[in-house]
């Protein structure tokens, strides 16, 4: 689906086209083994009202659909993933809403921007990389990156398959006596939010 078959000479309101976009995106065949499930977008939102966040960072776009939901809080949203052809939608998205940026580049060269240039989010969503090195590289980022007051939330925190984010998170806990707590999924990836 593309954004242009969206009529926007109706009255539509922000949340339509989300809803909208979102509803496509579950038609499609790889909806459901990548995407987060549906109601991590929905959790966002509260937690976004709950902290009074004002810029969220999502690390790992696929195809917009949680990136949907966050924009729908009327926040800033920044969004990142590495190149893809997948991403034709959010960058159309990116001209219709205001509060809505996305770069193409790996998480890790994102976070060293941002850690560099001072740039801070109060709430970072990471769905990308679960590969135990690369979480643990960016974990020493998000602590940069995010303010004491921020929270981050790490999806496929109880996926099988991706132990490293796990590892990668008791390892952080352990070196840097923080602690984090882990929520189940319906489709049992789980959410790690510290
Ligand atoms: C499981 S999908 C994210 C799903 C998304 N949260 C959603 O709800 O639709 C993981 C995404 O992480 C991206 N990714 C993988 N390695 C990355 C990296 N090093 N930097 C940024 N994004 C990465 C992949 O391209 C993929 O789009």
């Amino acid at each position: 689906m593309i954004l242009h078959e969206i009529n926007f000479n109706e009255e539509l309101t922000l949340s339509k086209v989300c809803d909208t976009i979102r509803a496509e995106i579950e038609k499609e065949p790889d909806f459901l083994p990548r995407s987060s499930e549906p109601e991590v977008g929905p959790f966002l939102f509260q937690f976004i009202q709950l902290i009074q966040a004002k810029t969220v960072l999502e690390i790992g776009t696929f195809k917009g659909y949680t990136t949907c939901k966050l924009i729908e809080s009327g926040v800033k949203v920044t969004s990142v993933d590495i190149k893809d052809q997948r991403h034709s939608l959010v960058k159309e998205l990116q001209k219709f809403v205001k509060n809505f940026e996305f770069f193409e580049q790996d998480s890790l060269d994102y976070l060293r921007k941002c850690r560099d240039s001072l740039r801070r989010f109060d709430l970072i969503y990471i769905d990308g990389d679960h590969d135990l090195d690369h979480v643990k590289k960016e974990l020493l980022l998000l602590s940069n990156v995010v303010p004491s007051t921020g929270i981050m939330v790490f999806h496929d925190a109880t996926s099988a398959n991706c132990p490293g984010v796990i590892q990668a998170l008791m390892e952080y806990r352990e070196q840097y006596r923080t602690d984090f707590v882990v929520l189940p999924t319906s489709r049992g990836c789980g959410l790690a939010i510290l």
